[in-house]
């Protein structure tokens, strides 16, 4: 069988900028995926690319054995940066309902359902039941939590049977257990949906034993492979042009240290925790295993 995603030669452009060129991948069916790299670095525009929103540059892009465009209609997408401000009265359960059929969303169900109304019901609950999100997929989707929220926009992005699902930055303004609850239940809904799963993440590790890849953008490249061969002291500074450390603690977490990008605010990272700022990085703060604790709050 063809492969979920294989890109030879790509090279992406926005506004006539290259974001980044030479990229070659390759990612099998049914694999888990973390794209991680820096802000800027082209993490969203790789999801545009595989769902044919933006034609490469250069290069070749091949999805679930077709031109990218083709295999849209076979991909749950979760966009970047979603949530609904509180004033927001549409249930959970309609938004899930919204990834069946955008365009009717809004009108009430027929009094006599149809069939196939039926059916699409049916799924609405199905996916909500995957996601555990039952217990309040009937209130207004602007009263939840940012993590329930989360949860109904997997689901919705479910719906459809997905053979793929590409998320951007699901995790992004989860506290952690949030983080470690979502990222199981994504790596849940791979495993046993067979989902090729493609992840936007801004911090490696709540997914780090789940990966079976990485694909690191940064320097107006891209590199793939399994976690630990890209996440390297070697192979990122190579990426980004200057000395990179990587720190492994005790825990098995992954700290990158010196990444150039980094700025005064914890969205600004490459790809996983950091502690690029002067006098942050040091050996203290990293074997303590605390850092991301420390640093990460909320953003959302
Ligand atoms: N519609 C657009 N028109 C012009 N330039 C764009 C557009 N969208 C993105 N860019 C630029 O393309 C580059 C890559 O952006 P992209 O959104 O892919 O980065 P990213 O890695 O997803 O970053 P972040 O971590 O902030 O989400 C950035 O320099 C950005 O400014
Ligand atoms: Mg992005």
């Amino acid at each position: 069988m063809s492969e979920a995603i294989a890109l030879s030669g790509a090279a992406a452009s926005r506004g006539g900028a290259p974001v980044w060129s030479g990229v070659d991948l390759s990612i099998a069916r049914g694999e888990f995926v973390a794209v991680l790299g820096p802000n800027g670095a082209g993490k969203s525009t790789f999801l545009d690319i595989v769902l044919g929103l933006l034609p490469a540059s250069a290069g070749r892009v091949s999805v679930l054995g077709e031109a990218p465009r083709g295999a849209r209609g076979r991909i749950g997408y979760l966009p970047q940066r979603r949530s609904f401000d509180a004033s927001t009265r549409v249930r959970g359960i309609d938004v899930v309902r919204l990834g069946l059929d955008g365009a009717r969303w809004g009108l009430p169900l027929p009094a006599a359902l149809s069939a196939s109304s039926r059916a699409a019901a049916a799924k609405v609950d199905e996916v909500i039941e995957l996601v555990g999100a039952a217990a309040y997929a009937d209130r207004p989707i602007g009263t939840l939590s940012g993590g329930e929220q989360q949860r109904l926009l997997i689901a919705q992005a479910l719906v459809r049977d997905p053979q793929m699902l590409l998320l951007d930055e699901p995790l992004d303004s989860l506290d952690l257990p949030n983080q470690a609850a979502v990222a199981a239940l994504v790596q849940r809904i791979c495993r046993t949906q067979g989902v090729t799963v493609v992840l936007v993440a801004h911090d490696v590790n709540p997914i780090l034993g789940y990966l079976d890849r990485v694909v690191y953008f940064a320097g107006g490249r891209g590199v793939e492979g399994a976690p630990r061969e890209v996440i390297r002291a070697d192979v990122l500074s190579e990426l980004y042009g200057s000395p990179i450390e990587v720190v492994e603690t005790k825990s098995g977490r992954l700290i990158v240290v010196g990444t150039p990008d980094a700025g005064g605010h914890g969205g600004d990272c490459g790809g996983h925790d950091h502690a690029s700022d002067a006098g942050a990085a040091q050996g203290g703060r990293a074997a303590a295993d605390g850092l991301t604790v420390a640093e990460r709050e909320p953003t959302g």
